[in-house]
């Protein structure tokens, strides 16, 4: 299997409950590492990079949006943004603030900065989510199911957000169950038997 994932572009990635799915996010987002083929991000082959190369491209290119939005439940939404904001040392305290809080202005949480992810509702947990995911401009945004918990009307306003980040020059991929929230992807890739296929 060959793919190459461009930018400008939405992905939707579906396939059978243990198809690899998460696997393959996780994989493409580095968290995890793989036994065969090569894997190249921007011309980087991943193999043959540290620990700490394989940090830095993470925080500087990779943003993921979890399914369970793993928030730190001891920290507010703005807190738990925050933290990502500091992997970025090439801007200031003060900068870093006030970039957190105009993300989150951007999707509509203005009036939840101060609340503990156990005070918001799903919708709004996924939303703190996408904001840590995109506080430090990745080029590439992994989301696996990230309308799976949500209702329609949250999900759609989730969908809105992903699908508009193409426009800023950016490779989005979305692992979804949902065929309406792929179907709005420029690209649905199906993953079986350990293979991308183009439907
Ligand atoms: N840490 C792990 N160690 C061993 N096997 C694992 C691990 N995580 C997942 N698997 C197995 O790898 C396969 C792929 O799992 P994965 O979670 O990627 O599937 P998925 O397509 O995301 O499924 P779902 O749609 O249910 O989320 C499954 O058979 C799963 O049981
Ligand atoms: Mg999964």
């Amino acid at each position: 299997m060959c793919f190459n994932f461009e930018s400008n572009k939405v992905y939707a990635i579906i396939g059978k409950s243990g198809s690899g799915k998460t696997t393959l996010i996780h994989i493409l987002g580095l968290l995890d590492t793989f036994d065969s083929g090569i894997y190249s991000i921007d011309n980087t082959t991943i193999a043959t990079l540290n620990d700490n190369e394989l940090s830095k491209i993470r925080k500087e290119k990779i943003g993921l949006i979890f399914q369970d939005y793993y928030l730190n439940p001891r920290l507010t939404a703005r807190e738990n943004v925050l933290i990502a904001a500091y992997l970025n040392t090439k801007i200031s305290k003060e900068q870093r603030e006030a970039k957190v809080r105009e993300i989150l202005k951007k999707l509509n949480l203005e009036n939840r900065i101060n609340h503990y992810p156990n005070e918001l509702s799903g919708g709004e947990q996924q939303r703190v989510c996408i904001a840590r995911a995109l506080i430090n401009d990745p080029k590439y945004i992994l989301a696996d199911e990230p309308t799976g918990a949500l209702d329609n009307e949250n999900s759609k306003i989730i969908m809105e957000k992903l699908l508009n980040l193409k426009k800023e020059n950016k490779c989005v991929i979305i692992v979804t169950h949902d065929l309406s929230v792929a179907k709005r992807a420029d690209e649905i890739l199906e993953l079986k038997n350990f293979n991308l296929e183009k439907k």
